[in-house]
C-alpha cells in the first residue's frame, strides 16, 4: 500500500482497512494480517496512557509509539496523528511537528478538522507530505463539541459536512476520516469525492474502515459505541490467562520440570 493506492482502491470499488495500532509486538501481528495501513491515532492518549480525551497527546507520544509501530512492521503504511494544537500555531512550529512525526516512521499525517487548516494541508501536500483528513466527530474538539456526538444531524450541518469534505479534497487530502456520521450522509460525501473516506461510525458505504485496535479485541471493559465491533472477548481472555497463572504459582504448578534449568 503507498499514498496511490488509496485512490486506485476507490476507483476499483476494493474496502481499505485501517487499524489504529501503537507498539511494537501488536505492529508484528498487524505486519503479518491482511489489515491495510496502520494509523498511530491520538487515541493513544486514552487507550495506551489512561487519559480521558485526546487532548493530552503531544508530538512526543506519537513519534515514540510511531518509531515502535515502525519497528515492528515492513511494508505497512503508517499514518501518524497530529496532535492537539501541534498544527494550529505558526507554519513553522507546524512543520517542526510533521518534521518530527515523519522522521519518527510516518508515510503520512492525519489532522483534524478544515476550517483554517485549508493553507497548512495544501503547503504540507506541496512540501511532499501525505495529508489525511478528519470530519464529523473530531475528538479534538470535544470541548466544542458540547460531547462525543454524532455530527451531521440537521439540514444544515450537512451542507457544511459536505462542503468541510469537499475542502479537504481541493486541499490536497490523499483520504478522509469521517467518524460518527449517519450512513446515509457518509454515502452523499463518498460518492462527492474522488478521494476515498474511511468511516469508523460512518456506516457502511464508505471506501474503507477504522477501528481502534483496544476495541476490535474487545480489551476494554468500559461503554462499547454502538459503532465497534468486537472480534474477541480480549479482556476475558487475558483476565482468565492472569489468573490460571496466578493459580499455578500459588498451587506450586508453575513452573514444571521443564520449565526449569537442570
Ligand atoms: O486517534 C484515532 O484513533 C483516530 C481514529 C478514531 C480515526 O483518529
Amino acid at each position: 500500500m503507498n499514498v496511490l493506492d488509496f485512490k486506485a482502491c476507490k476507483n476499483r470499488a476494493e474496502k481499505i482497512v485501517m487499524l489504529t495500532c501503537y507498539d511494537y509486538t501488536s505492529a508484528r501481528i498487524v505486519q503479518d494480517s491482511e489489515v491495510d495501513v496502520i494509523l498511530v491515532g491520538d487515541s493513544a492518549a486514552m487507550v495506551m496512557h489512561g487519559h480521558g480525551t485526546t487532548i493530552p497527546a503531544d508530538v512526543d507520544m506519537i513519534c515514540r509509539h510511531i518509531e515502535s509501530v515502525g519497528r515492528g512492521t515492513s511494508d505497512k503504511f503508517i499514518i501518524g496523528d497530529l496532535p492537539f494544537l501541534s498544527f494550529r500555531q505558526s507554519l513553522a512550529d507546524t512543520l517542526r511537528a510533521v518534521d518530527r512525526v515523519m522522521k519518527a516512521g510516518a508515510h503520512a499525517v492525519k489532522l483534524e478538522g478544515i476550517e483554517g487548516n485549508e493553507d497548512t494541508i495544501a503547503h504540507l501536500v506541496k512540501s511532499g507530505v501525505p495529508v489525511m483528513g478528519h470530519l464529523g466527530l473530531t475528538p479534538q474538539s470535544v470541548n466544542q463539541l458540547g460531547g462525543y456526538k454524532v455530527q451531521g444531524r440537521d439540514d444544515n450541518a450537512v451542507e457544511i459536512l459536505k462542503q468541510q469534505a469537499l475542502s479537504c479534497e481541493q486541499a490536497g487530502c490523499f483520504a478522509l476520516v469521517l467518524e460518527c456520521v449517519p450512513g446515509p450522509l457518509a454515502a452523499v460525501i463518498t460518492d462527492l469525492l474522488q478521494i476515498p473516506t474511511i468511516g469508523i461510525g460512518a456506516g457502511q458505504h464508505t471506501d474503507g474502515q477504522v477501528l481502534v485496535m483496544q476495541d476490535l479485541l474487545g480489551l476494554s471493559a468500559d461503554f462499547k459505541p454502538k459503532f465497534v465491533r468486537r472480534y474477541l472477548n480480549g479482556r476475558q481472555l487475558w483476565l482468565d490467562a492472569f489468573n490460571s497463572y496466578a493459580n499455578d504459582v500459588k498451587g506450586g504448578r508453575f513452573p514444571a520440570e521443564s520449565e526449569s534449568y537442570k
